[in-house]
């Protein structure tokens, strides 16, 4: 769609207070790619709606991802950031990819299994689309790049055959995207079962450290981080906790894991999840600070909002008059 640049796309649903699981995996990756890319970064409340959500809560969870994004370094001068149910075209475009996405390849989902098993009162219709409509967010403008966590692998997967698949019947349409998955830190476990992704919506509050938790509280949870019964920092098999926690560190200050080791040779547990904690609060202090500031400034919030939404809507009507015109939909207006 754009001659000179790329295209980068992402989006984080507004559906519970950010985790370093968001950060490390995604977010803190978004601004790398602004000055090369054209940058879209969206807030998706529509798919945050596959869930019951309290309007309320939404509503200010919409403002604090946007204001999140910006204190991660997100400058809105360099990157389209704005709010998924803004931008009509994003529904439009899911509606009709659900017509060019399989029954069987949705039903194949990890996170429709994972998310219905969670909510068995509320299985939609919604809950088990919303992979077309990632494509959608996706497709509309010829992303080329997808920064994500290693849980989205399997809906980009997806993405890319529905793209292929509409390419194929009606000629090109749509730049088939590739994910971007980080090395260290695609997959943040839970503090409290680190066989498990450490995600927004668990109950237990000491499995996640959110991005905004207060520095006491950061430290507390990872005191409490569950580990195996040895005593050697090692990135070795069996030891889930451990290697959770080195990989947190290891993002955070950019040492390999045989550095790691060296450094807490001869040390314990408790020495090296008191360094976790530390630097972990230590680098999220800025972004709290600055978070607070763009907060109390939802004049400012909302003209990022206003022109993210205009911007992005001029550029998606683009690829949706292509769609249009190809799967055969008539536009008497169109001369
Ligand atoms: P969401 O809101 O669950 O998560 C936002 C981003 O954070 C990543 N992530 C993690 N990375 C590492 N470790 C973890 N424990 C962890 N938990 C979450 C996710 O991979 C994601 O990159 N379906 C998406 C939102 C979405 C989207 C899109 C993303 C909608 N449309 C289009 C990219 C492109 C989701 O639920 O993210």
């Amino acid at each position: 769609m754009y001659q000179d640049k790329k295209v980068v796309f992402s989006g984080v649903q507004p559906s519970g207070v950010l985790t370093i699981g968001n950060y490390l995996g995604a977010i803190r990756n978004f601004a790398d790619f602004s000055e090369e890319y054209h940058c879209y970064y969206c807030v998706v409340d529509e798919h945050a709606i596959t869930v019951r959500q309290v309007p309320a809560d939404l509503r200010r969870r919409t403002y604090e991802t946007l204001a999140l994004y910006i204190a991660c370094g997100l400058d809105p001068e360099k990157n389209t950031l704005y709010v998924q149910s803004h931008v009509s075209a994003h529904a439009e475009l899911g509606w009709i990819l659900d017509c060019y996405t399989m029954f069987g390849e949705l039903s194949r989902m990890t996170q429709f299994k994972d998310k219905s098993a969670k909510n068995a009162d509320n299985i939609n219709a919604g809950l088990f689309t919303y992979p077309a409509l990632m494509a959608a967010d996706i497709l509309l403008y010829q992303t080329d790049l997808v920064p994500v966590g290693a849980d989205q692998k399997q809906h980009l997967e997806l993405t890319r055959d529905v793209a292929a698949r509409f390419n194929q019947v009606y000629g090109d349409t749509f730049v088939v995207p590739d994910p971007y998955i980080p090395k260290t830190s695609a997959k943040i476990m839970s503090l409290a079962d680190p066989t498990k992704k450490m995600s927004k919506s668990d109950e237990n509050e000491n499995a996640v450290v959110r991005i905004l938790d207060p520095r006491d509280a950061i430290i507390r949870k990872f005191k409490r981080a569950v580990t195996d019964s040895g005593s050697e920092i090692k990135y070795a098999e069996g030891k889930d906790g451990i290697m959770n926690l080195m990989s947190i560190y290891s993002a955070f200050t950019g040492k390999t894991m045989d550095e790691i080791e060296r450094e807490f040779d001869g040390k314990g547990y408790g020495d090296f999840k008191m360094a976790v904690g530390e630097t972990c609060a230590d680098a999220l202090a800025p972004v709290q600070a600055e978070f607070a500031r763009l907060m109390n400034d939802k004049a400012y919030l909302e003209d990022v909002m206003i022109k993210g939404a205009e911007a992005a809507a001029r550029d998606a009507a683009r690829t949706m008059s292509k769609v249009r015109r190809k799967i055969g939909f008539t536009d008497p207006r169109r001369k």
